[in-house]
């Protein structure tokens, strides 16, 4: 069994971060999210993976992410020119999948349950494809199954305007190689693309053994800054540790689980778990609060921040209010300024959001 993780896209609902970096490479509590598909694959004993990637980013996963050997896998690299969907990834991927059976797993997608008994049905059940089903609040933004009172699939439907069930398509699939047959008589979608959804409704209309799993676990779609916010407040509350590497002066207070990373300096701080810091950062006189995320080398004076994910280089220094569920980009800088006229001062990328509330 092989995997493929698709790793291209252009992130256009994570803009700004994406302006400047791969989606997929967006940390959860410090870990780019691509790279926890590629140890739950490891964890399944599938250790051949092909990671898609496109022109535009895949130089920097391919820096990031390596050969594999870190995780004791072996990565091969695919081009895919355009985006031109999730079926379209994986044609272009059959060199390297050649006639394997194989996971196929979406880079932005983090998954709770294990892949194991995943594995093991499709294999025992010689499937064609094994889904997986979750149910969202929003179904008319993912791939939508109706199932009969068995769980068996009867229809796919690929963001649909009038859902026929609250059943989201888990953007892990397995697939034996019957797939590339069927993707081959595919035509472009609504919206331009070789769907995978589309190719899986063509197995079930040809009669081949298709089935579905219903996850147990949270399933987290990290396309958008609130869901990655989410994502890091589950992986923080379900992996974080407490392992202090840094050094945290007399003044400090450290609560609960709260990783600090070497070479980070933590003064007059009070840092309330679970709360993950990375390497080479300045912390003075500040509260950090539960479910936050600082990357390596952030500065941050004189601030009280909670559930917020800080990216790597940033400063955040010498604001009044507390700063919650937020985002804040590589070597973004956010300070108060001390001079007159006594009002805000913007330099805001493109399709930034902020808001703030009056005083
Ligand atoms: C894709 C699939 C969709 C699936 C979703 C899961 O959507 O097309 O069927 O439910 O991933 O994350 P996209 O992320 O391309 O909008």
């Amino acid at each position: 069994m092989k995997a493929l993780i698709l790793s291209g896209g252009k992130g256009t609902r994570l803009r700004p971060l994406t302006y400047s970096g791969a989606k997929q490479l967006v940390p959860v509590a410090n870990k780019p999210i691509l790279w926890y598909g590629i140890e739950a694959l490891v964890a399944a004993g599938i250790t051949d993976i092909g990671i898609v990637v496109s022109p535009e980013t895949g130089g920097e996963v391919k820096a990031a992410t390596g050969d594999g050997e870190r995780f004791g896998a072996q990565i091969t690299y695919v081009l895919q020119a355009k985006p031109a969907g999730l079926a379209h990834a994986v044609q272009v991927a059959q060199p390297f999948l050649a006639e394997s059976p194989f996971v196929m797993y979406l880079g932005d997608n983090l998954v709770q349950d294990s892949l194991t008994p995943m594995v093991e049905t499709f294999k025992e059940r010689h499937l064609d494809a094994l889904t997986l089903l979750s149910p969202v609040p929003n179904p008319q933004s993912f791939g939508v199954a109706e199932v009969d009172a068995a769980g068996r699939i009867l229809r796919l439907e690929e963001k649909p305007q009038q859902p026929a069930s609250n059943l989201a398509l888990v953007g892990v699939y397995l697939f034996a190689s019957s797939i590339h047959a069927v993707i081959a008589t595919l035509h472009p979608s609504a919206r331009g693309e070789l769907e995978i959804t589309d190719a899986i409704q063509e197995l079930i209309n040809q009669h081949y053994r298709v089935e579905a799993i219903h996850l147990q676990g949270w399933w987290l779609d990290t396309g958008k800054k609130d869901d990655l916010l989410e994502a890091n407040r589950i992986i923080l509350d379900t992996y974080s540790n407490c392992s202090i590497e840094g050094t945290v002066d007399e003044q400090s207070r450290v609560i609960g689980r709260v990783s600090i990373g070497e070479r980070t300096q933590v003064r007059n701080c009070t840092i309330r778990g679970p709360v993950i810091i990375g390497n080479d950062c300045q912390l003075e006189n500040c509260f950090v609060g539960p479910y936050s995320s600082i990357g390596n080398q952030v500065t941050l004076t004189d601030v009280d921040l909670d559930h917020s994910v800080i990216l790597q280089g940033a400063r955040v220094e010498n604001i009044h209010h507390r700063i919650v569920d937020s985002l804040v980009g590589r070597r973004a800088s956010l300070k108060s300024a001390p001079r007159h006229p006594n009002a805000m001062r913007f330099m805001v990328g493109d399709d930034c959001q902020i808001e703030l509330t009056s005083p």
